[in-house]
């Protein structure tokens, strides 16, 4: 994968899929910035890194950020899974601010550096549950929804400039993030059954096709939300 010297932003840099991608980008030799609120100390070599909350103040991201952007990564989110009728009004607004803005607003910032690399590529994270109705999921799925309508808009606004965008959409994934939903065996066998494929997703299974959509090997994709999934999102087994 051609990821030689190119910049690249991850927010949510220090845990699972970003980290993870963090550790990909670093054996490519890509430049790496990182956007979150911890450091990881588990980063290899030399990462560039910006302490903030994305749902604050990202006054200092323009600063941070190199003149020439070749590629940005949103890898922030939540798994906020409750009965409908206990979804609060600020559960949603806390996804949505998460997800959707968080995004908009690094995006927003970044514009600039992205505009200056010749054929950038930005990459949203949505999930299963935006395209595949599961009970629980009403606050998360309806944040994932508009991750992935920002994510076509931007495709088609920015296409002009040669700014790619696309969606990744895991389904159940190894990570701190989804350690509710793995803290016993018997519930990590239980997700795994649920999937076609029989298993749950590792952080790589993600940051290596976040990598593809990133590199020139991808070029000619954008505004394709992409599931990796173990099958939940098309396949009916049973
Ligand atoms: N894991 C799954 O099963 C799964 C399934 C479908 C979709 N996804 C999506 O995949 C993406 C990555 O999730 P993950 O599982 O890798 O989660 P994770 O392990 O919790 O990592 C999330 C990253 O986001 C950063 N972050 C969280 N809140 C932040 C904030 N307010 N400001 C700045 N940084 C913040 C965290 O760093 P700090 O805590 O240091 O800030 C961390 O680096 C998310 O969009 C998630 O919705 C995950």
């Amino acid at each position: 994968m051609e990821l030689n010297e190119k910049n690249i932003l991850v927010v949510g840099g220090s845990s699972g899929i970003g980290l993870s991608l963090v550790k990909l980008l670093h054996q490519h030799n890509a430049n790496v910035y990182v956007v979150s609120r911890s450091i990881a100390n588990e980063w290899p070599g030399t990462v560039h890194y910006l302490k903030a909350d994305v749902t604050g103040n990202l006054d200092g991201l323009e600063v941070f950020l190199p003149q020439s952007l070749h590629g940005l990564v949103y890898s922030v989110g939540s798994i906020n899974l409750k009965p409908f009728i206990r979804l609060t009004d600020e559960d949603f607004l806390n996804d949505f601010r998460l997800n959707v803005l968080g995004a908009a607003s690094v995006i927003r910032q970044a514009v600039g550096p992205l505009k200056k690399a010749s054929g950038a590529s930005i990459v949203l994270i949505s999930s299963v549950a935006a395209s595949t109705g599961m009970p629980y999921h009403a606050s998360i799925a309806a944040a994932k929804g508009a991750v992935e309508g920002l994510a076509l808009s931007l495709a088609a606004e920015f296409a002009v400039q040669h700014i790619r965008v696309n969606v990744a959409a895991p389904a159940l994934t190894d990570t701190p993030l989804a350690q509710n939903l793995l803290s016993t065996p018997e519930k990590r066998e239980a997700s795994a059954k649920r999937h076609p494929l029989g298993k749950i997703g590792r952080p790589e299974d993600i940051s290596r096709m976040i990598a593809f959509l990133l590199s020139e090997e991808s070029s000619w994709m954008t505004g394709q939300i992409v599931g990796i999934d173990g099958g939940l999102g098309n396949l009916k087994t049973s």
